[in-house]
């Protein structure tokens, strides 16, 4: 029976295909037990429409478009693929470490006004790397990922993160800081790896960045709402406060206008290289989008097989 829905987004299903087979369906009706969810709100409206759902399996990380309480009052189970993009994502924190730490989009940008004078341009805050103290916020399987790669390379690293067990400092060679504003003081690269909740969501404001330690720099992978404007970083640049910042993601995505964005989009000389904006793109490869796909359905498969799905995140 055809009891498994794409809600939207996928054009040629075949990936999902060759796993569901003819559980696939390709019509809305009240057959479905399992949505394999992308865009779709799946709010009580769109629940209602499905009687005999049973599942909600997101495409990707996030899982903020479905009501989380009316699944669960309704032993709806919703889950999400946390996995599929854990190297490309911290492959792009290392990547922007990495850039900072060797000053490269700096160099890249200055050299263009260099004529008549060349290797003596040295950028004297440049450091090596064992002399860089990277820190993480959220050592989970990102952010754990960021810390093993960013070990490999030789910096010095912490990490705060109060919901992960003890004893994965050891697995991660990393030292584990009990107070956020100690890692703060201490880090010269930080690097956004925790979820955006209640707790996270603006977290990173003036004051943040005042506790930051100073001429030092900031990456964030994670999710743009941990910082409350992107503005907030607007003076700290100007001012040499902050040395560089590079985001993947935003709190508005695409950027609205803002001193930050306007500076960056005109390629303002004092920036000097020290933003790098990516278009929220740090989880993909070609592997990635893959692997998302089949996950996404071989969980489904586990339902419609009688089986309890992985990676449940509405706490049933
Ligand atoms: P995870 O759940 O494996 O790890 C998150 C870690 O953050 C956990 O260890 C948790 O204990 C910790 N944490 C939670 N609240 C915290 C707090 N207040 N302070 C410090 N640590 C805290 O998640 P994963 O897979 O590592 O993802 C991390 C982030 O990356 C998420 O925000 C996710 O949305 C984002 N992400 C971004 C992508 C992109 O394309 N830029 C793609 C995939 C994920």
């Amino acid at each position: 029976m055809n009891t498994v829905l794409i809600s939207d987004y996928i054009e040629n299903p075949d990936i999902e295909f060759d796993i569901l087979k003819e559980s696939l369906s390709e019509a809305a009706n009240k057959d479905i037990e399992v949505i394999l969810l992308w865009n779709t709100i799946a709010n009580k409206e769109y629940i209602d429409k499905f009687p005999n759902l049973k599942a909600i399996i997101r495409y990707g990380a996030g899982y903020d478009n479905v009501d989380l309480e009316y699944t669960k009052e309704n032993g709806i189970f919703v889950c999400n693929t946390p996995d599929y993009g854990t190297d490309e994502v911290s492959d792009t924190a290392i990547a922007m470490i990495m850039n900072i730490a060797r000053g490269i989009n700096t160099y890249d940008t200055l050299a263009k006004d260099y004529f008549d004078t060349w290797q003596e341009n040295t950028n004297k805050i440049i450091k090596r790397n064992n002399e860089y103290k990277v820190g993480v916020i959220g050592a989970g399987r990102i952010g754990g990922s960021v810390l093993l790669k960013a070990n490999a390379l030789k910096f010095d690293t912490y990490f705060y993160d109060p919901y992960l067990a003890y004893g994965y400092e050891k697995q991660l060679s990393s030292k584990r800081v009990e107070k956020l504003d100690d890692l703060l003081e201490i880090t010269d690269i930080l690097s956004i790896n925790c979820p955006l909740t209640e707790e996270t969501k603006d977290m990173i404001d003036e004051s943040f960045i005042n506790r930051m330690k100073e001429g030092s720099s900031l990456v964030n992978t994670a999710r743009g709402k941990i910082v409350k404007d992107i503005d907030v970083f607007y003076e700290p640049l100007k001012s040499g406060y902050l040395n560089s910042v590079a985001f993947d993601v935003l709190p508005f995505e695409p950027p609205k206008e803002s001193l930050l964005i306007n500076a960056w989009r005109n390629n303002e000389k004092w920036l000097d290289g020290r933003v790098i904006i990516n278009p929220h793109t740090a989880y993909f490869s070609d592997t990635a989008f893959y692997e998302m796909r089949e996950k996404t359905a071989l969980n489904a498969k586990r339902v419609i097989d009688g089986l309890r799905p992985i990676n449940i995140v509405n706490g049933l």
